[in-house]
């Protein structure tokens, strides 16, 4: 589709003929016309946005995004666009052109409650995001009414926009990234936005989420020399080294460009025009020494550095290119004076594992470490949650005692979950993930994630966990007491206050119970 500009249907008999496999299919087919008609709304939205932004309702809008020194031939080039702070413009306007409930539901750019179906993008600057073929499948909306917790918020994913492979910009800017020989990767639109306009055209916007495997398949379509110039402080930096090591383990050595402290390639661009960020790139750091350089360790020690050294060789021991793998390890042996042969044992030692996990795959992936009643209880609630059932959702958040977590990781989890579906109406797990810095956090965090949970009575698990959750301090203090009765008597002292203490807890359990039953009886 993307490559030839066609639609879904004729890539698919292309393919088919291409391959002699024969397609059967309708001449009217079902699908066919859901695709085209998720592309007709997204293209009715994206107008719909645009007039607003020059109606009166956009004035201030213009005037911020001309404070922001974006140029008029730059909005209209990207259709830059307003979302009124309206609960149902765009809904009404789509629904007077008589689209299947089907096709509105999909598209991504409303989100659903107890009170009905609205739109997901209200008050926002929005950003048409458009596939290869320059099709627009999604939107970024930047928040203008300032009362929203999400500065950015994207289209939820759609069968026409996959957040894992899309690029923002690449569309327009391929040819010149072909040209140029290189590209250059920045974090946000605005970023994305004033580059180009000061004439750097050769970059793509990678816009909030982590750069995948996907990604970089893509990319090395078109180069495989490629800068990052994300924000300077540290989360962009962190972000720029997770990247930086995507593209590696992809075959592409990345360099990273030193954006000034507290700054991003946006503010930078516009207060010094493009020709400090373009020198920058022939200054640019490799990846591994940026990496040493930011990595908050002393280097001067040499536990520090070997440390160092075995959490890039856990980044690299899944390169795909054998000659880029043994360059990385020739560096960092040489910039941390660490024994080459001994990096090469470790990587070979850590390659190993990974192998042996590939092929143990499912049960390994399985096996998630939460062993008590309690954490079993949390972990289920999560599982329950993240099935994305709204009844269940708003069932958990009525009754959940975020106090009565014992685990602090699915405590955290729970919380920017329930946050995060109040704030959008639905989850975006990626940006989930990126709370976490740790990696083995946030592999777990993924993992999770990546459980479901199906049950037909999922209201009566929920139930079920909520109770055990309270119940399982009051269970805990009742064999301490036991402990300490057996102790007293033991030592022939005076135990009836332990006694009472006993029963009053035995009493608690008893009303837990009691309000399970209550519960299970309301469903
Ligand atoms: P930034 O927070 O750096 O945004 O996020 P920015 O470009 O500086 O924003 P302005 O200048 O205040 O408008 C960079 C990118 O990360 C994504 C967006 O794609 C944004 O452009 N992002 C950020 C989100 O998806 N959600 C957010 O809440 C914040
Ligand atoms: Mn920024």
């Amino acid at each position: 589709m993307e490559y030839e500009k066609i639609e879904f249907i004729e890539a698919i008999k292309k393919l088919g003929e291409r391959y002699s496999i024969e397609i059967k299919y309708d001449e009217d087919d079902k699908s066919k016309q859901f695709f085209t008609r998720l592309y007709e709304i997204h293209q009715l939205a994206a107008d719909h946005f645009q007039k607003n932004l020059y109606s009166s309702t956009g004035e201030k809008v213009l005037k911020y995004l001309a404070d922001r020194k974006l140029t008029e031939d730059t909005i209209k080039q990207f259709s830059i666009g307003y979302a009124e702070d309206s609960w149902d413009r765009l809904l009404s306007l789509i629904k007077t052109k008589k689209y299947p409930d089907d096709v509105i539901n999909k598209s991504g750019l409303f989100s659903r409650t107890e009170k009905g179906i609205f739109d997901r993008f209200r008050g926002r600057i929005m950003f048409p995001i458009t596939d290869m073929s320059g099709k627009v499948v999604a939107f970024g909306g930047r928040d203008f009414t300032g009362k929203s917790d999400a500065k950015y918020l994207n289209s939820s994913e759609t069968p026409i926009y996959y957040k894992s492979n899309l690029l923002f910009g690449l569309s327009t800017t391929k040819e010149a990234i072909r040209k140029e020989k290189y590209l250059i990767i920045v974090e946000g639109y605005m970023d994305f936005l004033q580059l180009y306009q000061n004439e750097i055209y050769n970059i793509v916007a990678i816009s909030g989420t982590a750069l995948t495997e996907r990604h970089v398949n893509q990319i090395r379509k078109f180069t495989d020399t490629v800068y990052l110039a994300y924000d300077g402080d540290d989360p962009g930096r962190k972000a720029a080294i997770r990247a930086g090591y995507q593209l590696l383990r992809g075959g592409i050595s990345p360099q990273i460009i030193p954006v000034p402290e507290e700054s991003d390639p946006d503010s930078w661009v516009k207060e010094k025009g493009p020709k400090p960020l373009l020198q920058s790139v022939k200054k640019a750091k490799e990846l591994t020494s940026f990496h040493m350089e930011h990595c908050g360790l002393d280097l001067s020690r040499p536990s520090h550095r070997s440390q160092l050294a075995k959490e890039i060789i856990s980044e690299i021991v899944n390169i795909r290119d054998e000659i880029l793998r043994r360059y990385t390890v020739k560096q960092i042996s040489e910039e941390l004076s660490v024994d080459e042969d001994s990096l090469l044992r470790i990587l070979s030692a850590q390659d190993r594992k990974r192998k042996l996990r590939k092929t143990a795959e499912k049960p390994e992936l399985a096996v998630i470490p939460f062993t008590s009643s309690a954490e079993k209880a949390q972990f289920e609630l999560v599982k329950l949650i993240t099935s994305e059932e709204l009844e269940i959702i708003s069932f958990v958040k009525q009754y959940i005692n975020l106090n009565s977590f014992t685990n602090n990781l699915l405590k955290n989890l729970t919380n920017a979950l329930l946050t995060q579906y109040e704030k959008d109406g639905s989850f975006n797990f990626s940006r989930i993930i990126d709370i976490y810095q740790k990696k083995s956090d946030r592999d777990l965090v993924s993992r999770i994630l990546l459980e479901s949970s199906s049950h037909s009575d999922a209201k009566e698990v929920a139930v079920d966990c909520l109770i055990t959750l309270e119940q399982y301090p009051i269970k805990q203090s009742i064999s301490e007491q036991r402990l300490r009765l057996r102790e007293l008597e033991k030592n022939g002292q005076d135990s009836l206050s332990t006694i009472s203490k006993v029963v009053e807890l035995q009493e608690q359990l008893k009303n837990l119970d009691s309000k399970r039953t209550e519960l299970l009886n309301n469903i």
